[in-house]
């Protein structure tokens, strides 16, 4: 979907406020790290690092006018544990070292519905590969959604890489809520499948 653009919203600004704008692997130095990939506006992702201030939460986010709400939130609420990176879902490998992150979300990923254009979707398979690398053995990934084709296709691609722990067709409100979230509750059903990383099972295979 097209953002707005937003005046202040350059690479300059951002890295200025120490969004990192390079692909370059990041140093974590507390035990637990939380990852979210298109963060959009960031509401989700700051909220969990302002509850939770002795973890460490990261941020992905390839559009950077959205990336810029992102770090206005960081800044309004003085949060010193969240990373924030303006980049693509694609280079995750060169930012982070393999089995260095104990969980995964993916909050209203953008559907794809063309059948030439799945492979861009941030649940497909070329993108589990990666996730499974970067998560520990025993992380978790969290996926929500509204979009019930994206959604049962995203279990398919999904349980080839994890194992699949709790699969929910109206998904309860909770305390985290992306933008997405608190918009298309209005409308429909909220989906979420949560599994788990089992590097153990994977590499018997
Ligand atoms: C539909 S929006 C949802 C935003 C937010 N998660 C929410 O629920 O409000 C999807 C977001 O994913 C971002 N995105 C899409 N592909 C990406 C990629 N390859 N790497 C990083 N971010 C990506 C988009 O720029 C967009 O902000």
């Amino acid at each position: 979907m097209r953002q707005k653009k937003v005046k202040y919203a350059t690479h300059e600004v951002l890295a200025s406020q120490g969004v990192l704008i390079d692909i370059k692997k990041i140093n974590l130095t507390q035990p637990k790290t939380f990852l979210e990939i298109g963060s959009g506006k960031g509401h989700f992702i700051t909220s969990l690092a302002k509850d939770h201030p002795k973890n460490t939460y990261i941020a992905m986010e390839i559009n950077i006018n959205v990336c810029y709400r992102i770090l206005e939130k960081k800044l309004a609420l003085n949060l010193d544990n969240l990373i924030i990176i303006l980049g693509d879902a694609e280079n995750l490998l060169s930012y982070l070292d393999h089995r260095s992150i104990d969980g995964l979300y993916l909050n209203f990923s953008d559907p794809w519905p063309k059948k030439k254009h799945h492979k861009r979707r941030l649940t497909a398979p070329s993108f589990m590969e990666r996730y499974v690398k970067v998560l520990k053995d025993q992380a978790f990934i969290q996926f929500r959604t509204d979009q019930i084709d994206l959604f049962d296709s995203s279990i398919e691609y999904m349980h080839q890489y994890i194992k699949i722990e709790d699969i929910n067709y109206q998904l309860e409100p909770s305390n985290y809520m992306t933008e997405y979230e608190i918009k298309k509750r209005e409308l429909g059903p909220i989906y979420q499948l949560v599994g788990k990383v089992e590097h153990h099972v994977k590499e018997n295979i």
